[in-house]
This record gives C-alpha cells, sequence and structure tokens, in this order.
C-alpha cells in the first residue's frame, strides 16, 4: 500500500511540476531574458551575426536601428514592418512613406541562423529589437538590456501607415503628439532623434529644403538651414536626384555619439524634423545641454530608457501572436501541426503523458 501511495505521489509531483512550469512560459509580459531556457544562446548569436555583418557592412547599422523605431511606432514592436504584401494585402513596407527602408534581410539571416539554433523559438520581433540594439552598442554607443517574449503579429497594411506615420513636414509640436500616442515624451523624442547620430537618409527626405524652398525660385533654400551645409548637400543631391544616400550626421556617421546634437545646435539637422527640436523649449533644451557636453553618459544613460520604453510598445504577449518562422510571412495555418515541437505543446503532451500514466496506474492498483 505505502509504495503504491507513493508512487502515485511521485507521479503527482510530476504533473504538478509539469502544471507549474507553465505559467513561467505564459508570462504576460516581456521580460530580461524571455529565452534563458528555450534558446540561451539568442542573443549571443545576434550580436556575432551584427558584429559580423557589421564588420563587412557598417552602413547597415542604420537601417536595422530605423526598421525597428518604425515597427514600434506603428502599431507596436511586432514584427509588422518584415511582412511582405501577398496577393490580396499590401504591407506596411510597401506604403510610399516607407519605401526607403532597408535591412530586412539583415533581420532574415540572422533569423535563419537562430532558427538553426533553437528552432520556432525566437519571434522575428524580438530579432528586430536585439539587432537594434546591436547597432547601436557596435556603433560605440552604449549597451542596452532589453526586455523579450516579443511575439510576431500577422496584420501589416499599408493603409496604417501614413495615418501613423510622421509627416516630412511635420513640425514639432506634430511630431510631440505623435510620441505622446505612446506615452512617450518630448524628452523621448529629443533623446530617440539622437539615433540619427548614425545612418543616412535619401536626398528626397531633405531637397525640399535645398531647391524652391518658396515656391517661385529653385535658387531659395531653407533658410534656418546653415548656408554653407546648404551648399554642401546641393553638391551631393543635385536637383531631382532623390535617391543619393547622405550621412544623418556628418560629422560621424557611422559612430553613435553627440555628433548629432551639435548638429542640429549649429543649425546642420539634415531633416526639417530635426531642425524642428529647436522649436520647443523642451526638445530644444535637450539638444543644446547635449551638444555642449563633454561626454557622452548623460545621453547614452537616457537614450537607453527611452529606447526600452519604445521597445515595449504594443507588444503582443504569449495568447496574442506567433513565432514566425521567417520574417517576411506569416506562418502558414499548418504549421502548427507539421512544425518541431514548441515548448508549449511540449509542455501539454508532458503534462498529457504525466496526466495518462497517474491514471492508467490508479486504475491498475
Ligand atoms: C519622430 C521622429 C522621427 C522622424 C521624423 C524620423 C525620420 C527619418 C527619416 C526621414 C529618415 C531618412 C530615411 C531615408 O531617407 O531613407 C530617417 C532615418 C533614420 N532614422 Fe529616423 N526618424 C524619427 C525617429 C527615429 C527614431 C526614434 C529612431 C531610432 C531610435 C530613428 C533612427 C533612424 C536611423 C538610424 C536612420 C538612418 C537609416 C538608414 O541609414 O537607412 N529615427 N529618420
Ligand atoms: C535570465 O538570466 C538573467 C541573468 O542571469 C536574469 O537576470 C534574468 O532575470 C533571467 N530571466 C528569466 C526570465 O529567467
Ligand atoms: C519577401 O520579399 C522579399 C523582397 O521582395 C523577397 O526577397 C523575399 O524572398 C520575400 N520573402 C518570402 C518568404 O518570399
Ligand atoms: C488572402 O489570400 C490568401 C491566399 O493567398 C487566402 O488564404 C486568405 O484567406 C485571403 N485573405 C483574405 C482576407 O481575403
Ligand atoms: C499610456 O498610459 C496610460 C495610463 O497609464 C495607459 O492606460 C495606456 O494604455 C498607455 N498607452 C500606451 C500606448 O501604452
Ligand atoms: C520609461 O522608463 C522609465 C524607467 O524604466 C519609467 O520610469 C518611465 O515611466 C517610462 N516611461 C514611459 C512613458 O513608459
Ligand atoms: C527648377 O529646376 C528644375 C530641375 O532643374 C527645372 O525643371 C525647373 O524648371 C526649375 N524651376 C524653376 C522655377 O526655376
Ligand atoms: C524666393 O527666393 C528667391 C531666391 O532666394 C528670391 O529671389 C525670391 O524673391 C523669393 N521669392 C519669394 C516669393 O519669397
Ligand atoms: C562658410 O564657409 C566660409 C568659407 O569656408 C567661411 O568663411 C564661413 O565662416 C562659413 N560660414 C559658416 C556660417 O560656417
Ligand atoms: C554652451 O555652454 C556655453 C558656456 O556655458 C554657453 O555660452 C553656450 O551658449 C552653450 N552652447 C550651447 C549650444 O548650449
Ligand atoms: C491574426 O491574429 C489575431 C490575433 O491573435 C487572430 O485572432 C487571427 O485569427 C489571426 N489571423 C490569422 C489569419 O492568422
Amino acid at each position: 500500500m505505502a509504495s503504491r501511495s507513493s508512487a502515485l505521489a511521485a507521479l503527482n509531483v510530476v504533473a504538478l511540476l509539469v502544471l507549474c512550469g507553465l505559467p513561467a512560459t505564459t508570462e504576460a509580459h516581456t521580460q530580461f531574458g524571455a529565452y534563458n531556457k528555450t534558446c540561451p544562446q539568442a542573443e549571443e548569436i545576434v550580436f556575432k551575426e551584427m558584429t559580423a555583418i557589421l564588420a563587412k557592412s557598417p552602413d547597415l547599422a542604420g537601417p536595422v536601428l530605423r526598421l525597428f523605431s518604425v515597427d514600434c511606432l506603428l502599431g507596436g514592436c511586432e514584427g509588422s514592418i518584415l511582412l511582405n504584401s501577398t496577393a490580396n494585402n499590401t504591407a506596411e513596407k510597401d506604403a510610399p512613406l516607407n519605401k526607403g527602408l532597408r535591412g530586412y534581410d539583415v533581420v532574415d539571416s540572422i533569423k535563419a541562423k537562430l532558427e538553426v539554433a533553437c528552432p520556432g523559438v525566437v519571434s522575428c520581433s524580438d530579432v528586430l529589437a536585439l539587432a537594434a540594439r546591436d547597432s547601436v552598442r557596435i556603433t560605440e554607443g552604449p549597451y542596452i538590456p532589453i526586455p523579450t517574449g516579443r511575439q510576431d503579429g500577422n496584420r501589416s497594411s499599408a493603409a496604417d501607415v501614413a495615418p501613423n506615420s510622421p509627416k516630412p513636414g511635420a513640425t514639432v509640436t506634430d511630431l510631440i503628439a505623435l510620441f505622446a500616442r505612446f506615452n512617450l515624451t518630448a524628452k523621448d523624442l529629443a533623446v530617440l532623434s539622437g539615433a540619427h547620430t548614425i545612418g543616412r537618409a535619401h536626398c528626397s527626405a531633405f531637397s525640399p529644403r535645398l531647391y524652391n524652398f518658396n515656391g517661385s525660385s529653385n535658387a531659395s533654400s531653407d533658410p534656418t538651414l546653415d548656408a554653407n551645409y546648404t551648399a554642401t548637400l546641393r553638391g551631393q543631391c543635385k536637383a531631382g536626384d532623390l535617391a543619393t544616400l547622405v550621412d544623418l550626421d556628418p560629422s560621424s556617421g557611422t559612430t553613435f555619439d553627440l555628433g548629432y546634437y551639435r548638429d542640429v545646435a549649429a543649425s546642420k539637422g539634415l531633416l526639417s524634423t530635426d531642425a524642428a527640436l529647436l522649436l520647443d523649449a523642451d526638445t530644444r533644451a535637450y539638444v543644446l545641454r547635449q551638444a555642449n557636453a563633454t561626454a557622452n553618459q548623460e545621453f547614452f544613460a537616457d537614450f537607453a530608457v527611452s529606447f526600452v520604453n519604445m521597445s515595449k510598445i504594443g507588444v503582443l504577449t504569449h495568447h496574442k501572436g506567433e513565432i514566425r518562422r521567417q520574417c517576411s510571412v506569416v506562418n502558414p495555418p499548418s504549421a502548427h501541426s507539421s512544425a518541431p515541437m514548441t515548448t508549449m505543446s511540449a509542455h501539454a503532451v508532458l503534462l498529457a503523458t504525466s496526466l495518462i500514466s497517474v491514471l492508467a496506474l490508479a486504475l491498475l492498483l
């Protein structure tokens, strides 16, 4: 009798342990180290890949960082920017405002490595978040620990883009209002705009400042843009050239530093939305303080806080999204049954097996 009940007790303990294991994987929020158990090498794999990719092509740091910010600001950090259009849906990436986005293949190649190491475990939205923070780290910016556990969304509509994106001519009031929709402040705007210390913009993004600014003469340019810088930019972007890429921070375009704030303070902010930061008291004060700073610690610490806040916008938790196999397409409906076992289904099977054994044993005894 005693051995029977202890065998039963042991099985019950197994079942209980399995049950207790479930809440850990159904955690409703992002958390630091969400892949500690399911894919402990995930963050290291992303960092190694990004290091290798940027060693070959340093210019890809900017595109990856921007991809992440656009994803988060467009309905949440759920990887919707990565989805391709389909026969019956035009995706966010194909909206006119997003045509300049680059770096999709960087995300795809990192995801491919993760699918080899831990199939079906790491979401595309987390790959993008980790790759973006590594862009900052590898360009000599701060290392930013970020929570993970985002899941991927299945909606991506070009129609969502224009109403939810900063317009090319947006005023600082527009930008502050846009950020406020995500509970981000004017300070977050000033801090996150500091990302423009790396990367490049197409001539199309700022040539309206260089030519025909007053609508009646091609010789007119934006009077708030430094005259010498205007001349330099006209050399780089001839009238009508929309495609050439120009450094956002000409003094140090591949280094994450205070250069952006020095540019903006000196009337050399490339985009009108950069220059606009001088037109609001809070954002202006931040720009001028960082332009004058002798060390980057304050900006780096601020950037880390604002970046983590941005990285939490609209995240999908365990119940709401999926772990895409390929970042550019939603999983096919059949993926669930034909896919290698996920953590969740592994748990479910274990649990079912334990319960069946308990029942079977109880009947036998
Ligand atoms: C509210 C504000 C923002 C506006 C209006 C804005 C606008 C732009 C524009 C127009 C470009 C040039 C795109 C092109 O011509 O290809 C650009 C590039 C970039 N943006 Fe922003 N941005 C904003 C916020 C952010 C944030 C929050 C981040 C990241 C934290 C970011 C990171 C970047 C980077 C890294 C690039 C360079 C991309 C490349 O090298 O391809 N931006 N941004
Ligand atoms: C993962 O490990 C790190 C480092 O030990 C720890 O800080 C973090 O809380 C862990 N996360 C989870 C979800 O276990
Ligand atoms: C998504 O679109 C890109 C660019 O057109 C293409 O290279 C990629 O193969 C597409 N993804 C899939 C899974 O078809
Ligand atoms: C879109 O087309 C796919 C096949 O390409 C189909 O499976 C899906 O049901 C369609 N969705 C809608 C909303 O029409
Ligand atoms: C902003 O904060 C309010 C109050 O805390 C909250 O109800 C709302 O969901 C938040 N919005 C976003 C987009 O996070
Ligand atoms: C941003 O993060 C800081 C520090 O974690 C927090 O105190 C603050 O409330 C966050 N702000 C928003 C808008 O989420
Ligand atoms: C401005 O320059 C463009 C391209 O060179 C030219 O086609 C256009 O006629 C010019 N417009 C004016 C008002 O000079
Ligand atoms: C536009 O700018 C040109 C060149 O700077 C100037 O000659 C002209 O008077 C301006 N026209 C208007 C309407 O401001
Ligand atoms: C523009 O360049 C000229 C010649 O290099 C220089 O004398 C002048 O001070 C510069 N102006 C500004 C506003 O930087
Ligand atoms: C930088 O600091 C100096 C001295 O405190 C001040 O005169 C100057 O206006 C400041 N410049 C900016 C851009 O804030
Ligand atoms: C997309 O995700 C939503 C929310 O999780 C879900 O209700 C819906 O069934 C999904 N649609 C498809 C086609 O997978």
